[in-house]
């Protein structure tokens, strides 16, 4: 069976000043040591990711962006381009994540056209599907996952190639920031399900190296439970990232 590296990765949102920022890192990458075994990737705000290049050392930590816009340049006041994500030492892009989706009316055709911007540049998506409580109540979860893949990632479909790169990530929209985490089976089955999509639309030797993270409510005492799923190569950690010791602490027990 094919070995994929697991990781953990923090989405610090729109949280902490530039002090914070460069501080929380800084004590990450002095927490974690000489970890090898698993990836660490750390996503700050645009205006803190040049200054939180600076501070760690870029083979133990990984830079991620939160968002971008789906052109190179031009007249889009107030956006960033995958360029300058690259520009600011970023190596990773989030994109589609519910709160995008859901506050910023972020569709997955628009989540399509970054990604395709975020490949041709080289940079690596990190592309977040879910479902709300009220699909996964009305029993939709799976046709909403479903589409929600077919058509962020329909560049790929049409090339009939996805890049074994990419990452996704399932992050059921009820379990974020709600303290409500999906159980392992809960998310194994829809991690499962994203495996064969993967399978069935590209091949099998991209299913078995495509990472997928879970997102949702992660924290240091459920996190090895959910990791010991198959199907589940890692954690997209929204506020248990904000402190070094319980960023730190996933990171050790991580392990099955
Ligand atoms: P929480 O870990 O705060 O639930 O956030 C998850 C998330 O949205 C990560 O992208």
């Amino acid at each position: 069976m094919f070995e994929r590296t697991p990781m953990i990765a923090g989405n610090w949102k729109m949280n902490l000043s530039l002090d914070e920022a460069v501080a929380l890192v800084e004590a990450i990458g002095s927490g974690i040591g000489n970890v090898s075994d698993v990836e660490v990737l750390v996503a700050p705000p645009f205006t803190h990711l040049a200054a939180v290049r600076g501070a760690i050392d870029a083979s133990k930590i990984f830079l991620a962006a939160q968002n971008m816009h789906w052109e190179m340049s031009g007249a889009y006041t107030g956006e960033i381009s995958g360029r300058m994500l690259q520009h600011s030492g970023c190596t990773h892009v989030i994109l589609g994540h519910s709160e995008r989706r859901t506050l910023f009316n972020e569709t997955s055709e628009v989540v399509n056209l970054k990604v395709r911007a975020a490949s041709f540049l080289g940079l690596i998506p990190v592309v977040c599907v879910g479902e709300t409580l009220d699909e996964r109540e009305s029993e939709r979860t799976f046709e909403v996952i479903k589409e929600q893949l077919d058509l962020s990632l329909d560049n790929f479909r049409a090339d009939q190639m996805m890049p074994t790169s990419t990452i996704l990530a399932y992050e059921p929209v009820w379990a974020i920031g709600t303290g409500k985490t999906a159980t392992p089976e809960q998310a194994e089955e829809v991690h499962h399900f994203i495996r064969l999509w993967i399978e069935q639309t590209f091949n099998s030797g991209t299913a078995a190296q495509v990472r997928i993270l879970y997102g949702g409510s992660v924290k240091p005492d459920n996190v090895k439970t959910l990791m010991a799923e198959p199907d589940i190569d890692g954690a997209l950690v929204g506020g248990a990232s904000l402190k070094s010791d319980s960023f730190v602490q996933l990171i050790r027990s991580q392990k099955a």
